[in-house]
């Protein structure tokens, strides 16, 4: 069964270079990438995509980059507000969001009420997101936690994560060649079956998710048994 699916979105900058284009020609058409295959997502039965946009360690980029995505965001979101509410997508965003910029906040909560009913797919967007912050405001949240169990378990340390009781990814999918999991759900990845594609986000499409999940019907997951 695929319930779900986190993709690490790269090679936007690639893309655009081979082009002679700016980089951030390629964000924007990474972005456009985003509703095609949530739409191919949907299709294929799957229910939950998480979308890594920007990490903890984006911030490193040229602050005209940074802006640049940070208005993407935001842009993004309302623009694809009629598309999601078309399709049952409801949007939820995970990371430090509140270290974002007051506009995008504002955006994606916005966006987040109003398909807060949906129900065909969950399209988590990882925003301002590291694998290991999370781990770390997990267990700041369970120090905080007046009612915290007195072990901690796998099943309860689940509950503290950034999006409560989610199931773990069955297939991350990395665009762009490279063979890393760059700080990404760390915790939620450990089983998770790796299908790396050689091409770059914007021209990764249905065809591609279509082979990505056929290639994962005929890996033969044991999870540390036989
Ligand atoms: C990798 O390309 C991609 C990112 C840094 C972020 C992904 C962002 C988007 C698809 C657009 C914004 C997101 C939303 C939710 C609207 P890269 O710049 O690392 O490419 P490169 O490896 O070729 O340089």
């Amino acid at each position: 069964m695929l319930q779900h699916i986190a993709i690490i979105m790269d090679g936007n900058g690639r893309w655009a270079q081979a082009r002679g284009m700016s980089r951030s020609q390629g964000h924007e058409a990474g972005t456009r990438q985003i509703a095609v295959v949530a739409k191919a997502a949907i299709e294929l039965g799957v229910k939950i995509l998480t979308l890594y946009a920007f990490s903890t360690e984006n911030w490193k980029r040229p602050s005209a980059e940074v802006n640049f995505l940070m208005g993407l965001i935001s842009k993004y979101s309302y623009e694809q507000l009629g598309e999601m509410q078309k399709n049952g997508i409801r949007l939820n965003c995970m990371g430090r969001i509140e270290q974002l910029p007051a506009l995008v906040r504002k955006s994606v909560h916005k966006i987040e009420e109003a398909t807060a009913n949906n129900s065909q797919l969950i399209l988590n967007i990882a925003l301002n997101y590291g694998g290991r912050a999370e781990i770390c405001d997990a267990v700041n949240a369970i120090l905080q936690d007046p009612d915290r169990p007195e072990q901690i378990t796998e099943t309860n340390f689940r509950k503290y994560l950034y999006v409560p009781n989610l199931p773990d990814p069955e297939l991350l999918i990395r665009t762009g060649g490279e063979l890393r999991i760059s700080n990404f759900l760390l915790w939620q990845l450990s089983y998770s079956e790796i299908y790396v594609s050689e091409k770059y986000w914007p021209e990764f499409g249905d065809a591609e998710l279509r082979q990505a999940v056929t290639e994962f019907q005929q890996r033969n997951r044991r999870y540390g048994g036989l």
